[in-house]
């Protein structure tokens, strides 16, 4: 059997049918603030998609001080992180990772920020598969400089650094409950904050957004069915061959319609499609789905640290360190690095193995954002030999040691 590259967590279109009829009420901050283990003063902001959390803390930002617009982040993210950042106002400053990882390079963070001086208003700290070693040094370096640290745990839900949740080490933090997050409820998120103003910002600004109603995500759901269908593992099989056809014949329709973030582009104003307010079934169903989060990700750390510990070719770099494993990470995937990324790639196939061939994209080579293209050397190489395998919970413990030994002898 061929397991696929990705698998869509959590959304039940029954389920959330039934809920329109049979109608529960949890206290849902109160949920969160004890799972997480938040003080008193947090404040839970929940909102239709985790990038209008963002453009929401940078709106707030940027009413407080017109001065500080710029913001320091990692180009490797989604596309439209960087749009929301430039529809509030802000500019983006990308800072590079350090050679074949997950983590920005501290010294370039603290060269971007003495290079502009009192304009940095914030730092927008991404938590990849595996949680950032130097979290602390980012933390104090924002604190020192009276800089805004925003937390982005689109894809770390649940994941720990020294023994505590991503997301309660920033001034913001924001979560994603989109279609392929842990928790998914086809489009959603939250933000953390212990301030009341901008919890109030919030509520205000979306005080004429409607509730999302589920017609409004129809075209989610269908996407969700599809997805669901093809990678069941009984049609995967079939659709498989296609695959494997599209990347020999370099087919660059089949092979789009494959990754994530597909259609890179500017937006011009903020879009009315993501003027909505999150549902009150759909909060409901955030709670019902944290119920998983915990035993999924010791499943795929099981996962990670088998092929951590047994791939041992040299022409294979892992995007992780040392210090990295000793927290308890999301885990979300296994990325690798190997040159020559598409001999590779059709290697794998032919193995009769699925992999997923982009991560994120480095966004600062997209020519939207050419002028705002810092030298980001190391991510840009990172991305350019970046595969990623599959760990979710599910995987035969017999499939991930084929996939090891085929890698092992390419
Ligand atoms: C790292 C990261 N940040 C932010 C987002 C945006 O999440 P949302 O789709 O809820 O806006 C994503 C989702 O793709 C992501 O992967």
């Amino acid at each position: 059997m061929i397991y696929p590259r990705q698998k869509i967590y959590g959304y039940s279109f029954f389920r959330q049918i039934k809920s329109l009829f049979f109608k529960k009420k949890y206290d849902s901050v109160k949920f969160i603030k004890e799972f997480f283990g938040l003080s008193k003063e947090y404040n839970i902001n929940f909102v239709f998609k985790a990038r209008i959390g963002l453009f929401h803390i940078l709106n707030f930002l940027i009413k407080k001080n017109k001065n500080k617009k710029k913001i320091i982040l990692s180009s490797f993210t989604v596309f439209d992180m960087v749009n929301m950042v430039l529809l509030s106002g802000f500019e983006p400053v990308f800072v590079d990772h350090y050679k074949n990882s997950s983590q920005i390079d501290l010294i370039q963070l603290k060269e971007k920020l003495n290079n502009f001086d009192n304009k940095v208003g914030a730092v927008l700290l991404t938590h990849y598969n595996v949680n950032n070693s130097e979290l602390r040094e980012i933390s104090n370096i924002c604190k020192k400089n009276n800089i805004v640290l925003i937390e982005d745990c689109a894809i770390s839900i649940a994941s720990k650094f020294n023994n505590d949740y991503v997301g309660k080490f920033g001034d913001y933090s924001i979560f994603s409950f989109g279609l392929y997050k842990f928790i998914n409820v086809l489009s959603g998120g939250m933000v953390f904050s212990k301030d009341k103003e901008f919890y109030d910002f919030v509520i205000e600004k979306e005080k004429n957004w409607k509730e999302v109603k589920i017609y409004n995500l129809y075209k989610l759901i269908i996407k969700s069915f599809i997805l669901r269908l093809m990678t069941s593992s009984f049609i995967f099989n079939f659709i498989f061959p296609v695959i494997r056809y599209s990347y020999k014949k370099n087919i660059k329709t089949i092979k789009k319609f494959f990754i994530n973030d597909p259609n890179p582009h500017k937006k011009k104003i903020f879009p009315k499609n993501y003027e909505f307010k999150l549902s009150q079934t759909q909060i409901n169903d955030v709670i019902f789905q944290f119920k998983n989060l915990q035993d999924q990700r010791t499943l795929r750390e099981e996962n990670y640290k088998t092929y951590s510990k047994n791939i041992r070719n040299k022409k294979i770099i892992f995007f992780h360190n040392e210090l990295n494993l000793l927290n308890e990470n999301a885990y979300l995937n296994f990325p690798i690095i190997v040159e020559n990324k598409d001999n590779f790639i059709n290697y794998m196939l032919d193995n009769k193995i699925d992999l997923n061939p982009q991560f994120y994209r480095s966004v600062n080579e997209l020519s939207f954002l050419s002028e705002y293209s810092n030298v980001t050397k190391k991510i840009q190489e990172s991305v350019s030999k970046l595969v990623t395998l599959p760990t979710y919970a599910g995987i035969n413990k017999n499939y991930i040691y084929k996939v090891i030994d085929t890698i092992n002898k390419y």
